[in-house]
């Protein structure tokens, strides 16, 4: 792959910067669905050029479901974050999973390779769309980085390896340069949802394809649905050939909330992680808490992958903790809880709690699903002793 990966880490002024091409400190958002043609034969051109999966010529924008300047500037700018030279937005986090599944199968130059090998724990839409086949692939699952090589050895018809780090939902680390090693010829995938391109760029340790949910910390509110995919000129312009096929385009007003959430992320990411942290600390010391699943704690770093100068900057935002009362005890807290949301989704200013057993990661096979006792917590803005004041009450109804 011809990315460099001497990747420079995002500073704050990078993310409030990046992608901003006009001189105002907002850019414009353009909601035409349609745009004027100067002529047949230019109009024609840029049409050509739009679904060879680049950008439009002088001969007009075309079509919003082909192009769009808001939803552009996003992507250009969590490019510039990432390190890779191209993005392309969809809808929803799925809509871009879906896209990379689809262009690393259903185009020609897959030459009919269809099966992809993928680690778990992953998050249960991807676990179910994997496991489903729906989109016409096969997949191997393996439970770390040392089942990718004999996976792949065992499938030479492998497409694509899909690896997520920090995992959903116990925020299990990767190892990246482990994977790359395993992955040799075969691109890989990074769902890098949890990390954000503030602590980790895969492409620093040779993905070909890095994924955000933008719902979550990239729009960092709650209020807007998105995916986007990081990558090269290559895979960008095959994504883009699938957006346009697919119609799973981001809308523009969604890629304007999107690229103005890329201002904050340094400081909310940080600041989160400072807190879960003091959380998972708390959390870990309590008698009824069996088990903390956080980066940050001892022993959930078995590899060194956190630190300035590792694979990812900081533990993170993102914890799983499994309650000794089982499933009773995990219902109770996320029953009991008043500050922090009982609630799907992560990433968010405020906490979040979740179940992942019986919402998200309900159709998992159960081989492979989460303990019912788990709780994943998705730890906001608020101050970090009020979520603990919060926590205690909860855990007292116990
Ligand atoms: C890690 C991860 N990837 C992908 C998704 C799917 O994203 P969306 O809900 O935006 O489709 C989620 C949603 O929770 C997620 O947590």
């Amino acid at each position: 792959m011809s990315v460099d990966r001497n990747i420079a880490r995002v500073t704050a002024t990078t993310a409030v910067h990046a992608g901003r091409i006009v001189t105002n400190p907002t850019p414009p958002i353009d909601l035409s669905a349609t745009y004027h043609l100067p002529g047949v034969d230019a109009g024609g051109e840029s049409y050509a050029e739009l679904i060879a999966g680049r950008g439009p010529t002088e001969g007009g924008l075309v079509y919003q479901r082909m192009w769009n300047p808001t939803t552009a500037g996003f992507e250009q700018a969590l490019a510039e974050l990432e390190g890779l030279p191209e993005a392309v937005s969809f809808g929803s986090g799925m809509a871009a999973i879906s896209a990379c599944l689809l262009a690393a199968t259903a185009v020609p130059a897959a030459r009919g390779k269809r099966h992809i090998v993928a680690v778990r724990p992953i998050y249960g839409g991807t676990d179910g769309l994997l496991s489903k086949g729906t989109l016409g692939t096969q997949v191997s699952w393996v439970d770390d980085v040392a089942g990718i090589a004999p996976a792949l050895a065992a499938r030479p018809d492998t497409a694509l390896v899909v690896v997520e780090t920090p995992a959903n939902p116990t925020a299990r680390l990767l190892d990246l340069d482990a994977v790359a090693a395993a992955c040799g010829e075969v691109p890989y995938l990074v769902d890098s949802t949890f990390a954000t391109p503030v602590l980790q760029q895969p492409a620093r340790h040779g993905a070909t394809l890095v994924v955000h949910s933008a719902t979550k910390y990239i729009g960092g509110h709650c209020d807007v649905l998105g995916g986007v995919v990081a990558t090269t000129e290559e895979w960008a312009a095959r994504l883009r050939d699938i957006r346009i096929q697919t119609g799973a385009l981001l809308h523009p007003l969604a890629g304007y909330l999107l690229h103005r959430g890329l201002q904050t992320l340094p400081l909310r990411i940080k600041r989160a992680s400072e807190s879960a942290q003091s959380l998972a600390e708390w959390l870990a010391a309590h008698p009824a808490v069996e088990r903390v699943h956080y980066p940050g704690l001892t022993g959930g770093d078995p590899d060194g992958l956190v630190g300035p100068d590792r694979q990812m900057l900081l533990p993170g935002a993102m914890m799983a903790f499994e309650m000794r009362g089982g499933y009773a005890a995990a219902a109770t807290v996320a029953e009991n809880v008043r500050l922090i949301l009982h609630a799907a989704s992560l990433g968010g200013a405020e906490s979040l709690i979740t179940h992942p057993a019986s919402l998200s990661h309900r159709n998992v096979h159960p081989d492979a699903r989460p303990d019912a006792g788990l709780l994943r917590f998705s730890v906001g803005l608020e101050d970090a002793p009020d979520l603990i004041a919060d926590l205690e009450a909860a855990f007292a109804k116990l």
